[in-house]
């Protein structure tokens, strides 16, 4: 193999499971660049930074637990980064390490393919690093976000900043929205038998969105679709956060849907592998 000119990767720990190495590597090679995305794990945050520039890594993505760690270690932050709380994305020119959020893009980008968001009202169940880029994302186009958490101080702090009304996650049965986005973990495998809301709850959402993707087809999804809403799954926000990384780093429009397309594929030959060790089919509806 040659040595690619300009590397690029993820920072996290874990990040064995990480499906980004997978989608950008096939969207460099797709555009031709002659680049390498790799996971990196991360044992000491700040020796990774040193890291970028002593080797000149051109792009790097941030995940679990460094989200908002990364910050100080920044030369620059973009806005809407410094506003989450929270850097996804960083890039080097010449040293200079520049901080960005694409989360918030992916979410609304996904979303709004879905359903207008402009004038409508989201609850969003979670107060935690993507509750924040949610509630940010639907603000900047415009929707109303309504925030619900279990720990009702954390829920409540994060409307205050953001200036917009908290309900008590026990309070669903409650609440006026016309969508539903779930950023807590409950359902992400290996807890795929759980759901932050009960079946009974879901009829009166027009769109229920669950930003997880490790399964696709979460229980909450599932029931929401048998409930009549329209769902939404996490890998079209996944997918579009990592193709605005693209755009940052190399200021060239990436291959979404071929992005797409791999990713759905590693996911559903996953899926399809544990049900077959388990010796279990398909259950549930798909949407
Ligand atoms: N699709 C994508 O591209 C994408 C991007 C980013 C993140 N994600 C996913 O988003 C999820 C959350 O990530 P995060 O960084 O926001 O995590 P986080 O900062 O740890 O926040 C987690 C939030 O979930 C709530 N929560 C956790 N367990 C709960 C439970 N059993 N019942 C009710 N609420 C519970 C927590 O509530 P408390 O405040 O009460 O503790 C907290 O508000 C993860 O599954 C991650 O994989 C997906």
């Amino acid at each position: 193999m040659n040595t690619p000119a300009e590397i690029y990767g993820i920072f996290g720990n874990p990040v064995a499971h990480s499906l980004s190495p997978l989608m950008h590597n096939c969207a460099f090679r797709e555009m031709k660049l002659d680049a390498l995305y790799v996971p990196f794990l991360v044992e000491d945050l700040e020796g990774a930074i040193r890291g970028i520039r002593a080797l000149n890594i051109r792009g790097v993505s941030v995940t679990i637990p460094f989200k908002t760690a990364v910050l100080p270690h920044l030369d620059e932050v973009e806005e809407s980064a410094r506003a989450i709380g929270a850097v996804n994305t960083i890039m080097n020119t010449d040293g200079k390490l520049r901080g960005f959020n694409t989360d918030w893009i992916g979410l609304v980008h996904s979303l709004g393919e879905s359903v207008e968001i402009r004038g409508r009202t989201f609850a969003i169940i979670g107060a935690g690093g993507a509750a924040r880029a949610a509630v940010f994302g639907i603000l900047k186009k415009g929707g109303l976000p309504i925030i619900m958490n279990r720990t009702a101080e954390k829920g409540k702090a994060l409307a205050r900043e953001f200036d917009c009304p908290f309900q008590p996650l026990t309070d669903i049965s409650a609440v006026e929205s016309e969508g539903l986005i779930n950023t807590t973990p409950v359902g992400m495998k290996p807890d795929e038998g759980k759901t932050p809301i009960r079946r009974g709850d879901l009829s009166r959402f027009r769109v229920v969105m669950d930003i997880i993707y490790n399964p696709l087809r979460t229980r909450l999804l599932r029931e929401a679709g048998e409930a009549g809403c329209h769902v939404v799954d996490g890998l079209g926000m996944f997918i579009h956060q990592g193709a605005e990384q693209i755009r940052v780093w190399t200021g060239r429009e990436p291959p979404v849907a071929l992005m797409r397309q791999v990713v759905r594929k590693k996911l559903e030959d996953k899926m399809k592998g544990f049900k077959d060790s388990r010796g279990q089919g398909s259950k549930g509806k798909t949407v």
